[in-house]
């Protein structure tokens, strides 16, 4: 029988201070290691960049211009978070394994065009917890680009066939008019979208809320729901991993 796989993406702003060049909220890191640590199901960790990749990403303009040493400082810098929080796994007892886009990924004017899923899936059903991140990518059209975790887990979510797909953030959810929208699909999309913003902090490369929600219903689409909750909230990890609707459910139109 296969295995449940639950796909989780931890944002940047969660993991990092995105106001400050490489700064690891390491107590943050430490207790989300072991949350996801005690999860039962079969994993993928994505995390994003925050102030490890965002900043360098913006410093050489990588989403206009190829730069080969950008490309070399961006990836080198989100790989340091992803040590660290791969560190932090090992410590909390689970077994990671760090999987690294630029070496693993190709894009096609932003968007992923091939990505080797094999070792994914024999990672999973032996156990290891393969541990992805937003990266720096090669790209047939543009040289390269910035991949963001939310595309990589749309990605994943539909090649490895997600049970659940839990992303997050540093909110409750969407929020719409002060409060968490509890459902967004394609109808209710357009009313809450102008509130939906960018991210705070360091100019965010690849685009905060609103590309998320975008990218999401994208999945809601294709018949594969998915749910934005607060990450920087303990024990909401669990919760959004065992199915309970704690933030935002994104799913198709009924
Ligand atoms: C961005 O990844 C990757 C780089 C800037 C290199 P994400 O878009 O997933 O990162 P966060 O979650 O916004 O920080």
């Amino acid at each position: 029988m296969r295995k449940m796989v639950g796909i989780l993406k931890i944002g940047g702003g969660v993991l990092t201070d995105k106001t400050k060049l490489e700064s690891p909220r390491m107590e943050t890191i430490e207790r989300i290691a072991a949350e996801v640590a005690s999860s039962s199901s079969g994993l993928v960790l994505v995390h994003g960049a925050g102030s490890f990749g965002h900043i360098h990403a913006d410093k050489y303009d990588l989403r206009e211009k190829f730069d080969p040493e950008g490309i070399l400082e961006t990836h080198r810098s989100v790989v340091r978070l992803n040590e660290i929080v791969v560190e932090a796994l090992c410590r909390a007892g689970a077994h990671p394994v760090p999987v690294h886009p630029l070496s693993c990924a190709l894009l096609q004017d932003g968007r992923i065009e091939d990505m080797n899923i094999g070792p994914l899936t024999e990672m999973i059903e032996r156990g290891l917890l393969p541990v992805l991140h937003g990266d720096v990518v090669m790209d047939r059209a543009r040289g390269a680009d910035i991949l963001s975790g939310d595309q990589i887990i749309t990605h994943l979510a539909r090649s490895l066939g997600a049970d659940v797909v839990a992303l997050g953030t540093r909110e409750d959810g969407v929020i719409y008019g002060g409060e968490v929208v509890s459902r967004v699909t394609r109808e209710n999309y357009h009313r809450i979208e102008p509130e939906l913003g960018g991210s705070r902090g360091v100019d965010d490369v690849t685009g905060g809320m609103r590309m998320k929600v975008m990218e999401l219903l994208d999945l809601a689409d294709d018949g594969i729901p998915s749910l934005i909750f607060n990450a920087g909230k303990k024990g909401m990890i669990e919760k959004a991993l065992e199915g309970e609707l704690v933030g935002t459910l994104v799913e198709g139109s009924s």
